[in-house]
């Protein structure tokens, strides 16, 4: 088994606010690539990482790597050119992960997930699951609204799951997903198109993803406890 994670890192964070792209703002005083990164290493169940970043910050996402410590005695991290929309980019990176038997796929903006999660989503991997996602139960009820604003319908809340990263694959299944040139707001859901099964497991609230400033405050907040 040769497990490749690939982490997208090239959307601008919009809904941040900050003038860096999202993956590049600090957190808790590291980028939230850097630790995105250190989380997957320090799972160990990944062998190798590919981040696709924003074309112009390639220099500044390796400088970054290399400047983490224990840089050198860590598996290999290679970073390629992200796209215009997180599909592409996650396209590019399966382009260079052509020596994975699984993939991950894991959002650099949840930069607080905790390694055992990503430990489980392998685990379900090598137990011969397909496709594994982690997700929780939602707070709030979720209703579908039309584009003037009418609701057109309110599914069951407790048959709904918010699903998070990072998710795992059979790297054939997710590279036989994407050659289908869809777009989704995530892997499994292209995987879904092809008629796949998709395994949920339980998520961890610390792997939210950073979106908006709240989410920033929650991170920086968590993170200036006496625990990390
Ligand atoms: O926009 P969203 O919050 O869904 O982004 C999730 C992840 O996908 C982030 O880590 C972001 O950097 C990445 N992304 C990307 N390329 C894009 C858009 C988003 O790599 N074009």
């Amino acid at each position: 088994r040769r497990v490749v994670a690939l982490v997208p890192a090239a959307g601008r964070g919009v809904r941040l606010g900050e003038a860096t792209p999202k993956a590049f703002v600090p957190v808790g005083g590291s980028p939230m690539l850097v630790r995105a990164i250190d989380g997957l290493i320090a799972s160990g169940v990944v062998d190798r990482i590919v981040i696709m970043a924003p074309i112009e910050l390639l220099d500044d996402a390796r400088k970054l790597l290399a400047a983490r410590a224990h840089a050198a005695s860590s598996i290999p991290v290679d970073v390629v050119p992200g796209g215009a929309e997180r599909t592409d980019s996650v396209r590019a990176g399966l382009a260079a992960a052509s020596d994975a038997t699984h993939i991950l796929v894991h959002d650099a903006a949840r930069a607080l997930t905790p390694p055992a999660l990503i430990a489980r989503v392998v685990a379900e991997l090598a137990a011969g699951h397909r496709a594994v996602v982690p997700g929780l139960p939602v707070a709030d009820t979720i209703k579908s609204v039309s584009a003037d604003g009418a609701v057109t319908g309110t599914p069951e809340r407790a048959a709904l799951r918010a699903i998070q990263t990072p998710q795992g694959f059979d790297a054939e299944l997710l590279r036989t997903a994407y050659a289908a040139e869809l777009s989704a707001t995530d892997d499994a859901g292209l995987v879904e198109a092809c008629g796949a099964t998709v395994r949920v497991i339980a998520g961890d609230a610390l792997a939210f993803k950073i979106t908006g400033p709240l989410d920033l405050r929650l991170a920086e907040a968590l993170l200036s406890g006496a625990d990390h």
